[in-house]
């Protein structure tokens, strides 16, 4: 039930998530024994990377607390719709939490909304549905495959989400979304290889007050079939999106610190006056590289200067405080 609400401590029969690191995490559920590939029951023991764990040892635990595996640790956290979706079972393609905060947002949704979606899949985006709706919502999800309606209604069983969630077996682009929803719902999502197809039935569970109608299509030819047949319906305002998560890298690299405290103090010390021993033309413009100090600190300098005669003089170069000690290189245009 450990999906349901905030709880302190783990009791038998929640779903706790195994966190071993970001990408190893387990869903298990808390109970002292479970059956094996043969049937026969045995002590719910779970394998890790890092060593075994009695998973009935986790009763009277506190959500959130470090614990001990046969050869290591990991922490054991509440269950969340953005957790489930990154360790649910893959029965289908799923939808991400990205995506999912988009839709749950365009859609306008909030606890006592009435929510359509199909296909229920795998159930990622259905636990989310569920979140943001209950206590007083309530999600109807279809989809045409009897497996995967079974077992999702296993799982809304075993996360104690049951009373939130209403889910048919039905191929909704054919037989609709029943006579009972016609003018109830809030918001209709469609995550279908076909969506045009299930427009019309969606537009009559709208509330007559209006509703929001939001499809999720992976082909840019999908998508314009559905804007198409949303046209021929009278849907103004059609809005494409494509929800793009970039996570910024953090590196770490030690930079010298500039010490500006020379800037209190106006002292200015030599100017550099470098022989060059080619031919030179006057006013020839290159470069020239000499070391600075500052303090304790090195500095490798390089301005831009003119040539005169054939000595290159550059007289700005000390910076207030620096002491140069080194010439390092001079370049010109060849
Ligand atoms: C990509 S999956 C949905 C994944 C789901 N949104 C999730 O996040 O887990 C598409 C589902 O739509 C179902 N489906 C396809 N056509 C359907 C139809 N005409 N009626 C009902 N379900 C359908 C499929 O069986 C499949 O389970």
């Amino acid at each position: 039930m450990s999906f349901n609400k905030s709880k302190e401590i783990i009791e038998e029969g929640d779903v706790v998530i195994l966190y071993l690191k970001p990408s190893n995490m387990h869903s298990l559920e808390v109970k002292a024994k479970i059956l094996n590939k043969k049937g026969e029951e045995i002590d719910n023991v779970f394998q890790t990377v890092y060593g075994a764990l009695k998973v009935f040892s986790l009763v009277g635990q506190k959500y959130g607390s470090k614990v001990e595996l046969s050869r290591g640790w990991a922490y054991v956290l509440q269950p969340t719709p953005e957790l489930w979706t990154q360790i649910l079972p893959h029965r289908t393609q799923i939808i991400y939490s990205p995506d999912i905060s988009l839709i749950i947002y365009l859609m306008e949704l909030r606890p006592g909304s009435i929510v359509i979606e199909t296909g229920t899949g795998s159930g990622s985006l259905s636990h989310s549905l569920i979140r943001t709706i209950r206590p007083s919502g309530h999600l109807y999800t279809f989809d045409f495959h009897e497996q995967r309606v079974s077992l999702a209604s296993a799982e809304f069983n075993r996360h104690g989400l049951s009373n939130y969630v209403t889910l048919k077996e039905r191929d909704v682009c054919v037989e609709g979304f029943g006579e009972e929803l016609k003018h109830k719902v809030d918001a209709v999502f469609l995550d279908l290889p076909h969506p045009w197809l299930a427009v019309e039935h969606a537009i009559v569970t709208l509330k007559r007050t209006g509703g929001k109608l939001c499809f999720f299509s992976p082909c840019i030819e999908q998508v314009q079939r559905t804007c198409t047949e949303l046209s021929l319906k009278g849907f103004i305002e059609l809005n494409t999106y494509e929800c793009l998560q970039r996570e910024m890298k953090v590196h770490y690299k030690s930079l010298p610190v500039l010490d500006l405290e020379c800037l209190k103090y106006k002292v200015c010390i030599c100017s550099v006056l470098v022989v060059i021993h080619t031919r030179r033309i006057k006013s020839e413009v290159g470069v020239i590289m000499f070391r600075a100090k500052y303090g304790t600190r090195n500095y490798v300098c390089r301005y831009v200067c003119k040539i005169y005669m054939n000595l290159m003089e550059y007289r700005d170069v000390p910076k207030i405080g620096f002491q140069l000690f080194g010439f390092v290189s001079h370049t010109f245009p060849k």
